[in-house]
């Protein structure tokens, strides 16, 4: 029987003089409240800031927002990452839109699977944002992990040995997976399963399947906070193991940072904007919604090479 781990559960928010936040779970994610993010001050986006690294994840309702806004917010926390699924609106290329129709049924939706996002590239987006605008009335919710938690709550022993190794991203299991389940079209997914023959894949496709080793326990750049880079999706190896040596491993890191108690599930709403932060969560999107329309627009920021 595996036990709820305890004892180092800390989601209280900080002193925050201009903004309120509200904790959504002991593990992770947080409301901010009191705010409009097409019009925050300077001193309110650094709380927000903040509030992103120290929550992982954090959300706003009732936002009701234009592209343009959306693209000015997001900006705020750096540079547009390169997104490898998806392709923006027209007029503005980096807020990418992820819709499902009503009438659309799908064995595979965007975000399947516990996942960080893009970590097969060299430098994977540091964070990543959702606007919600259609949603269900249940189902399609997003769920989190804190993959930073999770690291901390390993034995003194456990982070000794994974200090020195290196995880091996790549995008193998997803085309695989869109090859299998989905059609060939032109939603983000549509596009990998058109490849259909994962010996002959375009160049683009291949160089991602190839993938980029990373520290399988990696820093955060800004607060020095640790936390393990593994998920379900993307970690398919580590550099000089043999598969049957890393594959438990993975298997075991993955199930660890998922397990219920290092989670929380996030319910949209219309306005509903969340934030998080690839380098300290993992996240997951639900297929459970079919005969109702989703429509959400992705902004990404880019990221370091991981250390
Ligand atoms: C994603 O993985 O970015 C998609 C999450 C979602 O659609 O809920």
């Amino acid at each position: 029987m595996l036990i709820h781990p305890t004892g180092r559960f800390d989601n209280h928010p900080a002193d925050n003089r201009h903004i309120e936040v509200r904790p959504l779970a002991a593990a992770i994610g947080a409301e901010i409240r009191g705010v409009s993010i097409a019009e925050l001050s300077d001193a309110a986006f650094a709380e927000v800031r903040a509030a992103l690294f120290r929550h992982k994840m954090i959300y706003f309702r009732d936002q009701k927002i234009s592209h343009a806004d959306q693209a000015a917010f997001s900006g705020r926390f750096g540079p547009f990452a390169e997104d490898a699924y998806t392709q923006g609106v027209p007029g503005y290329p980096q807020v990418q839109p992820l819709i499902k129709e009503a009438d659309q049924s799908v064995g595979m939706v965007f975000g399947a699977g516990w996942h960080t996002d893009s970590a097969f590239l060299a430098e994977p987006p540091a964070i990543s944002m959702l606007y919600g605008v259609d949603i269900p009335p249940y189902g399609g919710d997003t769920i989190f992990a804190n993959s930073a938690l999770a690291y901390a709550m390993l034995s003194e022993t456990m982070r000794r040995m994974l200090a020195p190794l290196r995880v091996h991203m790549s995008m193998g299991r997803v085309v695989q997976t869109a090859q299998a389940h989905l059609a060939a079209d032109e939603t983000p997914l549509g596009r990998v399963a058109a490849t259909r023959d994962m010996g002959r894949l375009p160049d683009e496709i291949a160089r991602k399947v190839q993938g980029a080793m990373h520290p399988l326990v990696r820093t955060h750049p800004v607060t020095g906070e640790k936390a393990l880079y593994c998920d379900e999706t993307y970690a398919t190896g580590v550099e000089g193991l043999t598969a049957a040596e890393a594959e438990p491993l993975l298997r075991f890191l993955a199930g660890h940072i998922t397990q219920p108690a290092f989670t929380c599930r996030l319910r949209w709403a219309p306005g509903t904007y969340v934030a998080w932060d690839n380098r300290l969560c993992v996240h997951q999107a639900f297929n459970d919604y079919d005969g109702f329309r989703r429509e959400l627009y992705r902004t990404t920021i880019a990221g370091e090479t991981p250390s």
